[in-house]
């Protein structure tokens, strides 16, 4: 049974626009910045693996779920979930998963317009060549004048919002196309520079067996539910985007082919990152766990010592940017979206009224850097606490929500017409993994970080 609903928020133009903007929104911050920081917190390869295997056990089924719910619900998440409940015969109480996931996408976009700011702050620092033979010691200033700063961090994190409600307000298709299209070559290319670099180093090595080589004494449960919730905020999961992107996704186009193609370009720019960091993190004695700040401490190392230095950093930072507003507006068109439906707003007001909103809760990890520093929330500081509620909590938690509702209440007949994967046993595969596996493996990890549990 088809439907042929339409969003009245537009359509992809093709299969290769939506790959384009999925993949635009999944390789972000999350891959080149957050990534490396969390593996070197958590111990590095034990983590890695677990976090594999939760991209490709849980995070792939999953994707696959919250895009196929977007198209046939073709609204905003939180309308497309009522209209899919309806559909099903169901309760409408199921679209508290679009609020949970609308919510936490609304949240974290408040810290990442903070950390695209760094990025912006950085490319500039590149460019007037402040990376130039610098020991560790003076990058690593380099960045606590900056985070130091109340007044810098609103500057920048200002300018990210405006650039990022801008783009939302135009529409989202135009001009993402060509950015993503021009930008994935451009990063994948510099990062296979920056792991030349760190070839060079002489913990290359030892950078390898770091991330490759699973330790899981080094691994705690707390440290699997945060590989779990990275999976989810890597790939876009669980936040609205997704299903917001799938609603303007072209009946007919493979749902599952898409996804993996997505989950793919994702996991190995993580990869390249992490492996392009670790061995300048043991060959200039740095920590692997320093924190959000590892990798503005350690890549212009290499860029300072490289020749045209300047110049290639320049160009990471800026890619970097790139790749950061285009997750940052997939995060805020859900709430865009819904703004319109729910509140008639024009296009314009909800982009302003939203990218406020963002801003203003986005001080607060502006200040969790400085003058906040001693806030706690739950003994974490306001970046911390967000990161924390929102990654591994809200995202685990709408992942099992879509999975439990696209296999269990959805009707077979609707998820089989949207993924459309022919006589294959791939169908079984999906739908035996959204009702089994990963919601025991969500459970599983939940319980485990709470200590309810003994495995
Ligand atoms: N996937 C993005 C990243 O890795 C972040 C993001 C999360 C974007 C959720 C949209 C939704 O940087």
């Amino acid at each position: 049974m088809s439907v042929d609903r339409q969003s009245i928020h537009g359509q992809w133009s093709s299969r290769f626009a939506f790959t384009l903007a999925a993949t635009g929104s999944a390789v972000g911050l999350g891959n080149i910045w957050k990534f490396p920081y969390i593996a070197g917190e958590n111990g590095g390869g034990a983590f890695v693996l677990v976090y594999l295997i939760c991209i490709l056990l849980i995070g792939i089924p999953v994707m696959m779920g919250e895009v196929l719910m977007g198209r046939r619900g073709r609204q905003s998440p939180f309308n497309s979930v009522i209209e899919l409940c309806d559909e099903a015969g169901a309760t409408r109480a199921w679209a508290g998963l679009g609020v949970i996931g609308v919510l936490a996408g609304t949240l974290m976009l408040s810290f990442y317009i903070v950390i695209a700011g760094w990025a912006f702050s950085y490319a500039l620092a590149a460019g007037r060549n402040a990376f130039n033979g610098a020991s560790a010691e003076e990058i690593g200033s380099l960045f606590k004048s900056l985070t130091d700063s109340p007044v810098r961090l609103t500057t920048w994190s200002t300018f990210v919002s405006v650039v990022t409600g801008v783009i939302v307000w135009r529409g989202v298709q135009a001009g993402l196309e060509r950015t993503v299209r021009l930008l994935m070559p451009c990063l994948f290319a510099l990062l296979l520079l920056l792991v030349g670099y760190a070839m060079s180093t002489d913990a290359f090595m030892q950078g390898i067996s770091f991330l490759f080589k699973p330790d899981f004494n080094q691994l705690s449960a707390n440290g699997a539910l945060v590989a779990l919730g990275h999976a989810f905020f890597t790939l876009s999961l669980a936040s609205g985007v997704m299903m917001a992107y799938g609603s303007y996704l072209p009946k007919g186009v493979s749902i599952a082919k898409t996804c993996l193609v997505v989950a793919a370009a994702d996991t190995i720019v993580a990869l390249l990152a992490g492996i392009a960091i670790f061995p300048i993190v043991f060959s200039y004695g740095l920590e692997p766990n320093a924190g959000p700040e590892l990798v503005f401490v350690t890549l212009p190392i290499a860029f300072g010592q490289m020749p045209f230095g300047w110049f290639f950093g320049t160009l990471f930072f800026v890619m970097l940017v790139f790749a950061a507003i285009t997750s940052a507006i997939s995060l805020l068109e859900p709430v865009v979206a819904w703004l319109i439906e729910r509140m008639r707003m024009t296009r314009g007001q909800a982009t302003a009224a939203a990218s406020f909103a963002v801003w203003v809760v986005g001080l607060g990890t502006v200040f969790s850097f400085n003058i906040g520093s001693d806030v706690l929330i739950f003994s974490k500081d306001f970046f911390g606490a967000v990161d924390y509620l929102t990654a591994n909590i809200m995202l685990p938690l709408c992942g099992l929500l879509i999975a439990s509702f696209t296999a269990w209440i959805m009707k077979e007949r609707a998820t089989r017409d949207e993924l459309d994967l022919g006589d294959s046993p791939a169908y079984e595969v999906w739908q035996f993994t959204m009702r089994y596996v990963a919601p025991a493996a969500i459970v599983v990890v939940f319980l485990k970080a709470i200590e309810v549990i003994r495995l």
